[in-house]
């Protein structure tokens, strides 16, 4: 090899030419190393060029480039893959971890449909513990396949999918439009096989001198590693299998029911699980799921435990879905692993609303295949051994530092802490003693009676909470700004010379840096060309969704659905505002009369007597003045379907709070505020206020209030000037009585299935 310049003895051109040298250097060493089996590089030569590197960079800081191997970690990019927008979302499912949750799942559904003690049945099938996939196919020939990403858009491993035996690449006699969708998995016996491949290759390479790979922890994840592989030939070399359960995009329906759509998969070529049995009662479902959970062991692939479905597609279909879960479907899980560990230390951390969340912090432990470190403990009383009513848990065992605990996972969910082990106790071990200050910013941290959480009295001076409100409004479903996430929230929050203090300070950032003097562009980890980018980002922001700048907000109760309901009703940002502050008075009136009437109940049980609570609450009503029209625009902020006095009083607190105020109005003032569409749909209540009353007897209150929303009207729980149309059911009362006084028109259930008849 020939003998390397000095860098203190380099020209400038020399110092060019060797930074690229070593940037194709390293970028061939990363892609042998994370795609091909042989990297051709030791270590320590790797390691110093990346010294190299680096030392020229140091030097003549203004030939960096854009490819620097300073910037790389190492990884295949996930951007290798292309995007590919599903037609129809991919969700999740909800849980049930016992067999009441199987009993009431059955329940809400007959509920919903206004079913009575008429059959219904189900499937049950295996849950299997892979990822998801959605392969499309047009006129019988697969033209992609995506990941499920983050539900509505997923990464194209069309390459990779093709390579996967249990899925045909082409169907005969197949809808023109046909989206299969199911669980990629490995068998236990394909992934142990793929684990001592690589150990034995790692002999190998450690005989060389050469950086060992690491085998997978689990099957899922080796499956996940296997399809999400860049590189289709290796992809090819581990072998992957299919179940097909569901479906997304369709040109025409496959069947009448879950079954008969499940046997067509398999008349098309693929692989379906051959547990999935119809069941007729949720007795029959739990029978199954006993069955199921007894060949567990020796099925050959990781399952977590049994999904269960409506059987009717009809049904199915009138269920429809919450935001991310379909009403009509439910997993069954298996109870959690468990294991035991030692509980090193208790921290605080300080949430966005200012909530104090203890974090068990514990000596890493794997369970079911993962590596837990952390778990949450929930509150105060959970620690003492108490649940948020008061009631024993853990047989009263509270949990202190030192303590050796069982921790549990149940699916995703962040691990718990299940029992505690009092014979290992050290003898000194104190109780905990939960802070009373908060922890980041020395306020007092109060706790309000009967919430189970004490809470920050910081506001905007603790940095904590401001921090996790600026993450917020960053995050992907509030504003979304790319190139803006905890890491750089985190860095411009401290930062002195270009801070970001509050969501305005994001919209002022690029015209701040034009007249700074430590320019971002200059500094360490930025470029030319990622501060454009970040710059761009915010300014493609500022045109931003009514529904997303809400929730962005982070105002205690609004979430994105109820983010989403005010946007709807008040359509622009200017009349939610006027709203909120024109219905303050009422607002504290409601809060104090509450108030009243919880203190009056107290004291009546203490006292042994029955309690006055509508007249303590007239008396705290009476003490303010609220005029009609304060009156009328809490009424008509409460009265949104879905909304509620709590989130009204917070969206109010928010309005009406001078500081928090003037920051959001400062924010506003710099954007354009996007209202929702206008419903477009061609249906004679696009737009229209519709309140239900009465019983409806050929559907449920939900079923109709959801069938109204998806033909664009807006439903509201009270009739007022606003509304359109009241749909009225034998028994209505008050509302069809005011109804006639403003002149608002009224029909019967069956007049409103005429007017959205085939829509
Ligand atoms: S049905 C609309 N069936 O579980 C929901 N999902 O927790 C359609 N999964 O994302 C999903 N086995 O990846 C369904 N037999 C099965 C499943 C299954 C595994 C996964 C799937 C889904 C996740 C939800």
């Amino acid at each position: 090899m020939a003998k390397e310049i000095a860098v203190t003895d380099m020209t400038v051109d020399q110092a060019r030419e060797a930074l690229a040298r070593l940037s194709a250097l390293l970028g061939q060493a990363n892609r042998d190393y994370h795609g091909a089996d042989a990297p051709n590089i030791s270590d320590a030569e790797y390691d110093r060029h990346k010294r190299r590197n680096a030392e020229i960079e140091a030097r003549f800081p203004e030939l960096k480039r854009e490819d620097s191997p300073t910037e790389q970690v190492g990884a295949a990019p996930t951007e290798g893959f292309g995007k590919i927008a599903h037609k129809v979302a991919m969700l999740s499912l909800g849980n049930a971890f016992d067999d009441q949750d199987v009993a009431d799942f059955d329940e809400r559904i007959r509920k919903y449909l206004g079913m009575g003690s008429e059959p219904l049945a189900f499937t049950a099938e295996p849950k299997i513990d892979g990822l998801s996939l959605s392969i499309r196919y047009e006129n019988g020939k697969m033209v992609y396949a995506a990941t499920r990403g983050d539900g509505s858009t997923g990464e194209d491993v069309t390459a990779n999918a093709r390579t996967i035996a249990d899925i045909p690449q082409s169907i005969a006699n197949a809808p023109e439009v046909l989206e299969v969708r199911g669980e990629v998995y490995m068998s236990h016996a394909d992934f142990e096989a793929l684990n001592a491949r690589i150990a034995e290759e790692n002999e190998r390479l450690e005989a060389v001198g050469k950086k060992p790979k690491t085998v997978f922890a689990n099957p899922r994840n080796a499956a996940a590693g296997s399809l999400r592989q860049l590189d289709a030939q290796i992809s090819r070399e581990r072998p992957l299998k299919f179940f097909a359960y569901a479906w997304g995009d369709l040109s025409e329906p496959l069947a009448d029911t879950q079954m008969g759509a499940i046997s067509r998969f398999q008349s098309f070529g693929f692989v379906i699980n051959d547990l999935t049995k119809v069941c007729d009662s949720p007795e029959a479902l739990i029978s199954h799921y006993k069955l199921i959970e007894e060949r567990r062991a020796t099925l050959g692939y990781d399952i977590d435990g049994v999904v269960y479905k409506v059987n009717d597609l009809a049904l199915q279909e009138r269920l429809g879905f919450r935001s991310t879960t379909p009403r009509w479907a439910i997993a069954h899980k298996f109870p959690a692993e468990l294991a035991w560990t030692r509980l090193e230390a208790i921290d605080i951390q300080v949430g966005r609303t200012g909530a104090l969340s203890p974090v068990a912090r514990l000596a890493p432990v794997t369970v079911g295949g993962v590596v837990v470190s952390n778990a949450t403990l929930h509150n105060e009383d959970y620690i003492a051994g108490r649940d948020s009513k008061g009631a024993i848990i853990r047989d009263g065992k509270d949990i202190r530092e030192g303590d050796w605990v069982q921790v549990y996972r149940a699916g995703d969910v962040i691990p718990k802490i299940a029992d505690v082990d009092l014979s290992k106790r050290p003898d000194a071990a104190p109780p905990y003693e939960f802070p009373e200050l908060c922890p980041e910013c020395g306020s007092p941290a109060v706790r309000e009676e009967g919430d189970a959480v004490r809470y920050c009295t910081g506001g905007m001076i603790c940095a904590a909470q401001a921090v996790e409100r600026l993450k917020h409004f960053v995050a992907r479903k509030a504003l979304d700004i790319e190139g803006l996430g905890t890491k750089q929230i985190e860095m411009f929050y401290e930062d002195t010379d270009l801070p970001i203090k509050t969501p305005a300070d994001i919209f002022t950032l690029a015209l701040r840096d034009g007249t700074n003097l430590t320019k971002l562009a200059n500094r360490k980890g930025w470029k030319d060309k990622s501060v454009a980018n970040l710059f761009a980002a915010i300014e493609d922001k500022r045109d931003i969704d009514f529904a997303r700048l809400l929730f962005g907000l982070g105002i205690r109760h609004v979430g994105e659905t109820a983010a989403k309901d005010l946007a709807l009703h008040y359509l622009t940002w200017n009349d939610m505002s006027e709203a909120a502050e024109k219905a303050r008075p009422a607002a504290l009136a409601w809060r104090s009369a509450d108030l009243a009437e919880d203190r009056e109940r107290v004291a009546a049980q203490t006292e042994g007597r029955r309690a006055k609570v509508k007249e303590s609450r007239d008396a705290a009503m009476a003490t303010h003045e609220v005029s009609a029209e304060a009156q009328a625009a809490w009424d008509d902020l409460t009265g949104i379907d879905g909304i509620g006095a709590a989130v009204g009083l917070s969206l109010n607190d928010a309005f009406a709070n001078e500081r928090e105020r003037s920051e959001i109005d400062r924010l506003v003032g710099m954007l354009t505020v996007v209202s929702p569409d206008a419903p477009t749909q061609d249906s004679p209540v696009a737009g229209k206020t519709v309140v239900f009353t009465g019983s409806l007897e050929k559907m449920t209150r939900a079923e109709a209030k959801a069938r109204a929303e998806a033909l664009g009207a807006k439903v509201s729980g009270s009739v007022s000037k606003k509304t359109d149309l009241l749909v009225a059911g034998p028994g209505a009362g008050s509302k069809a009585k005011k109804a006639v006084d403003l002149g608002i028109e009224t029909i019967d259930e069956d007049g409103w299935l005429t007017l959205i008849e085939g829509l």
